[in-house]
């Protein structure tokens, strides 16, 4: 038994880490709100305040939106205590293999896989859907056959553009990613910049007779939006895993993922407001309700242009994604709980090739193939799961004496540990019962890869 709970040596860890302690301290307050609203900002605000409202919310979807934000923040304070003590790569899964053990990091590793690889995928469908809309405003059109997942009966075989960007963009990460950070802040102006066009010019069309009934699924209906929109918010982990280039991180961290976050939540509750103004709820069931909305109040050129800062804005998550993704799989195989190869580094390039195409593959397929709209809500379940134990481990964390952190702590400790982990575990009971059922299967193939392999190719059976 004592096996399935054996702990990484944080000190290793530290001392194996290559270029430890050689990252420059850069990064102050407002670059990282930046990487964080460049890392978050993508397909959620473009479709999910459609859809959402449509089928769940009504109007009141702005106050899903502030909820799924509100568990986000305490959650996103775990994560940079445990960035800034631990700055390690592979995030909630070597922070779980530090406090509770390998079985349990195994579990959070194998959920973070489910959450990267659907998300790049269900991002992916997103992207196309708005490619194809834009295309459409250039009278280039994408044959119907192409444009979807295999459904004969609808005349789709296969959504050509979603596999083409997941494989493009894991070209390109293959390559080494060296201008990221510049041009995430372009892709940031633009994102930001097309979501305020729309704001500024929607406000004027808005029937605030829309807006009634405000509430029309009560406040069950909010919640399960929570639930569902907490998608938006993917990826604010992104700057809890910069912990270490951060100047003064007690200070700055802070204020870059709550900043991020609170700037994101602004937008998402404006976009919704004027949404749902300018469009009755009942109509926004579509893949992509802001620019038709604007095609709605004949914006046409408009909705064009916010067809393209879609289109770019979701191109910048895509590769957050598959980068996050490709590093756990390294991380995985670095420990041996998944084959070696995935830890290969490209001689020239210094990136794992090897893993990245492996990744990219398996997502293409799903994006093109699969029909994703009933698993989308999975990629929540997983970022829910890894949040629950990151914020439970937070308690762990500090009894833990070996770990001397001088960086961020979560204030009012142990509450808002308490709290965020009880807000992740009401979140998850708020998903669907087929999520349940498919985040079910997808554990105990889980299990099976970890007793058949994992535990013993473990690199913890060489002590
Ligand atoms: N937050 C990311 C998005 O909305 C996942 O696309």
């Amino acid at each position: 038994m004592s096996k399935f709970f054996r702990k990484k040596n944080v000190d290793e860890l530290l001392s194996n880490k290559s270029g430890s302690g050689q990252l420059k301290k850069t990064l102050g307050g407002f670059d990282l709100m930046m990487l964080g609203v460049g890392a978050i900002v993508g397909t959620g605000i473009f479709i999910l305040p459609g859809t959402v409202a449509a089928i769940h919310s009504g109007p009141a979807i702005i106050f899903s939106f502030i909820i799924a934000a509100f568990v986000c923040a305490l959650a996103a304070m775990c994560y940079s205590e445990f960035s800034s003590a631990v700055p390690v790569t592979g995030s909630a899964y070597t922070y779980g293999y530090i406090v509770f053990g390998e079985l349990i990091a195994w579990f959070v590793g194998w959920a973070l896989v489910l959450e990267y690889g659907l998300a790049v995928a269900s991002v992916a469908t997103g992207w196309s859907a708005y490619f194809v809309s834009l295309l459409e405003g250039f009278n280039i059109i994408i044959p119907q056959a192409l444009s979807g997942p295999f459904n004969p009966s609808e005349g789709t075989f296969v959504n050509l553009p979603a596999v083409l960007i997941i494989l493009i963009i894991s070209w390109l990460l293959t390559r080494g990613v060296q201008e990221t950070t510049r041009i995430n802040k372009i892709m940031v102006f633009v994102k930001v910049g097309v979501i305020l066009l729309f704001i500024v010019v929607g406000v004027f069309f808005v029937k605030p007779g829309n807006w009634q009934p405000f509430m029309p699924f009560g406040f069950d209906g909010v919640i399960t939006g929570a639930a569902l929109v907490f998608f938006a918010y993917l990826g604010f982990d992104a700057v809890s895993s910069a912990a270490e280039e951060v100047k003064n991180p007690q200070r700055n961290l802070p204020i870059g993922i709550i900043g991020s976050l609170l700037v994101c939540t602004l937008l998402y509750v404006a976009v919704s407001l004027v949404l749902t103004g300018v469009v009755p709820y009942t109509n926004l069931n579509v893949s992509n309700p802001v620019s038709y909305a604007l095609q709605v109040i004949n914006q046409d050129w408009i909705a064009g242009i916010i067809s393209l800062g879609a289109v770019t804005g979701m191109m910048t998550v895509i590769l957050v994604m598959i980068f996050g993704g490709t590093r756990l799989l390294y991380a995985l195989g670095r420990d041996g709980l998944l084959p070696k190869f995935l830890y290969d580094i490209h001689p020239k390039y210094k990136t794992p090739v090897k893993n990245t195409w492996v990744f990219a593959i398996i997502v293409a397929f799903c994006a093109g193939l699969v029909p994703l709209g009933a698993l989308a809500e999975l990629v929540n379940m997983g970022t829910l799961i890894a949040f629950t134990i990151v914020s439970i481990g937070i308690v762990f964390l500090r009894k833990n004496k070996e770990i001397q952190s001088g960086g961020f702590k979560v204030p009012l400790f142990p509450v808002l540990p308490i709290i965020s982990f009880i807000a992740c575990i009401f979140m998850i009971t708020q998903l669907s019962v087929h999520t349940w059922i498919a985040c079910g299967i997808w554990f105990i193939i889980g299990i099976v890869i970890y007793f058949v392999y994992g535990q013993k190719h473990s690199k913890l059976n060489q002590k």
